[in-house]
Order: C-alpha cells, then structure tokens, then sequence
C-alpha cells in the first residue's frame, strides 16, 4: 500500500506521521522524528511561576529576544568559539530553520547562491530556494566529510556556503581546520558561511573547540534537539554585531517578536542544563552500537556526533519499504527524501528515543527482513556493499 503521494506539498515524514494520526488505533511505533526524549518526562521549569507566566503573556517580547537569554546563549557560545560575545551578537528566533531564513533573506540581494555541505536536510535547501537562491550541493568523502577544496572553489561575493555540524543525518563534524579555511574564505571574497550546530551538544568522541573569527560567521541553535523541545520554537543565531542587528527589524516586520512564555521556559532549561537527556543518547548509541550488527542487512558508520544512526538497506526502493513497514509493521521510519545530496535506500535510526521503542523498531526491520513477504523489496546483500562502497567513495 502507498501512503506516500510524491506529488503532494509535504514532506513524506510530514506525510507518514498525518497517516499514523489519521489511524489512532492503531498501536504505533514512531522514529520519525529525531528529537530526543527525556528519560524521564520534559524537564519541569519550577523557577518560573504561574503567575510570571500569565504577567508574559500580556506584553511583546523583544523583538531581538528576551535579553537575559540572549545573554545567557553569549555566554554559552564564548566558551565554545572564543571571543568576547554579548547579547548583541545574538538573535533569538522561532526556531533554527527561522534563524537561517532570516539570515538568507538579509543576503539575497548580494547572494544567489547557497553552497551546501551535503547530505543536507530538505527543510534548508527548500528555504533556499523559496527565497530565489539556486542550491549547489558540495559532494562529501567516505566518513561524510565535505570536500573542503571544492567549498573553496566555489565561494565568491554571490555565494554563502551553508555547513551543518555534526551533520544531521551523517553526525559528521567538522573540525576547526576544515572550518577555518572556509572562514578566512569568506572573509577575504566578502561573503558569509553559516555554521547550523543544533546538534552540537551530542558528541560522542572528541568535543570540538573552535577558535573562529565570527565576522564572517553565523552560528546556529536552538531548543528543538539540544533540549528535546521542537514544540517551543525557540532557537537562536550568533554572528558579527552589525550582521546580527538589521534581523531583529527584519523578525519584527514577519512576526513581531518571539513567543515570549517559551523564551522564558527557554531560559530556564538552558540554566538547568541538559546532562540527562545527553547521557540517554550516549546510552542509545552504545545500544544501537551493540545490536544493530544483527541485521546484516544494514549498513552504517557509527556516528561521531548527533542524534541518529544514518543506514544503508538492502532494498530496491526504499520508500515501497518505508511504506511497507508503516502499513505492515506498524513502525516509522524517515528516509533519504529528507535530504539532498543522499541517494540511495537510507533510513535514519533516531538514537535519543526511549530503550522501548528503538527495540520495537530494531524488532521491526529484523521481521521486515526474515519476512518472505517482502522478498520482492530486498536485493543481495554483495550487490548492496557494491553499490554502498561506489557511492560512498
Ligand atoms: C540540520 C538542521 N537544522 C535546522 C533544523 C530546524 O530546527 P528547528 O526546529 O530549531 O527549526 C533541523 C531540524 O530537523 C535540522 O536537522
């Protein structure tokens, strides 16, 4: 059965999760999204009362962002770039993606041109050219990484060079030496890159420390993944004063100002910290780690950095299969449609959800494989390696 109608606006993970709630009887397992779970339930915020709360509601935020927050991100962001930031480097925004396309926006008239590391999520290269920017996507290397010289090549006045680190789906990260070049680059063609690093709590090896001038540099956060909290919409961009400054006028004429309340909540689970759901999605990893080899069908990187594993599978046509797992299994899964640069039958394994539900998806794939039914979707396993390797080098 095809849930997926290729032809519709959605995306197919927007598609797939409207069929699991247009059936809610049934009992599903979801690993759609890559958001992380709590292991025990949404942090409260006791700190902020109720009546502080009903007080927030009744005025405009800034349209900037409430002040102490953006102090707060300052403060968090000089620990990890280096170099004196205050409030004023930061915009806060209804989540990354809107942080992105506000800075997109403020470059159209000098930019044309969205280099883009690659795999990259759908949702920034569709911003892209929804704003008029032709998409260029920088072919990658075995382990994810962006070819740093091709990155080179391509940067000039009309090009901005977006990179996402760790990547969302591969959890490459970049290190200070493949960044700086890249940095130094801009700086010198009068151009600007834009550093997404909303998964940048999540690593799992070596903690990078960059030393980067921000001047030609926006950096990008946001509650959605680091918090496990998408439904506040509250994420933020840091970059060079004078870049930073024109975008809050630029929120204020599309929405005036952020959700005041959630900036709040914002607030307060930034100065709780996020320890617990870090240490969870260590646990996952190693879980994931440990079991997926049992389905030899599978082929991945164990990722360095972020919040899935990214899987090859033995499949001729990857969303017949999403399908059939959603329709059969009862389990959802994301495929490579959700990003540009990525062919091939990939599905991501989000590895922050709880112990539970990785099981039932993990279960989920093993029958979908034993399964004489799906015979007709499978292909050798050689073949696969053959196809991985080609693909991937
Ligand atoms: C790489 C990347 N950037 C930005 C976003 C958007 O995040 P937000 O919910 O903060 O808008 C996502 C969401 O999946 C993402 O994967």
């Amino acid at each position: 059965m095809n849930v997926i109608d290729p032809l519709s606006p959605l995306s197919f993970l927007q598609q797939r999760l409207t069929y699991m709630e247009q059936n809610p009887s049934s009992q599903w397992t979801n690993l759609l999204d890559n958001v992380p779970v709590w292991p025990s339930g949404v942090p409260k915020t006791e700190s902020l009362s109720s009546e502080s709360c009903r007080k927030l509601r009744s005025h405009y935020a800034d349209c900037a962002g409430d002040l102490e927050l953006r102090e707060h991100i300052a403060t968090k962001e000089t620990e990890k770039f280096e170099g004196d930031l205050s409030a004023e480097n930061v915009q806060i925004t209804n989540g990354a993606l809107h942080a992105i396309s506000l800075v997109l926006q403020a470059h159209r008239k000098q930019c044309d041109t969205l280099v883009c590391q690659t795999p990259v999520f759908r949702g920034v290269t569709q911003c892209a050219r929804a704003l008029g920017y032709r998409v260029k996507l920088l072919p990658n290397g075995r382990s994810g990484e962006p070819s740093v010289l091709l990155a080179l090549a391509q940067m000039n006045e009309r090009t901005l060079l977006y990179l996402n680190s760790p990547n969302n789906p591969t959890g490459y990260t970049l290190s200070e030496s493949e960044v700086a070049p890249l940095v130094k680059r801009a700086q010198e063609v009068k151009t600007c890159v834009l550093l997404d690093a909303v998964y940048d709590d999540f690593q799992y090896e070596a903690i990078p420390s960059y030393t980067l001038d921000l001047e030609n540099l926006y950096v990008f956060g946001s509650m959605s993944k680091a918090y496990g909290c998408p439904g506040l919409r509250v994420g933020w961009v840091v970059g060079a004063r004078e870049r930073i400054k024109p975008l809050a006028a630029r929120l204020e004429t599309q929405c005036v100002s952020v959700n005041s309340e959630a900036q709040a909540i914002a607030l307060c689970m930034l100065q709780r910290g996020n320890e617990e759901l870090r240490s969870h999605c260590a646990a996952m990893r190693q879980y994931l780690k440990s079991t997926l080899p049992n389905i030899p069908q599978l082929l991945y990187q164990v990722p360095q950095a972020g919040l899935q594993f990214y899987a090859w599978l033995a499949v001729h046509d990857i969303e017949e299969t999403a399908d059939y797992l959603l329709t059969r299994n009862l389990t959802a899964f994301t495929t490579s449609e959700n990003y540009e640069g990525s062919p091939g039958p990939y599905i991501r394994i989000p590895l922050g959800l709880p112990l539970e539900t990785l099981q039932n998806g993990i279960l989920a794939l093993s029958d979908f494989f034993s399964s004489s039914a799906s015979g007709h979707l499978r292909i050798e396993r050689r073949k696969n390696e053959e196809v991985f390797h080609a693909f991937a080098s």
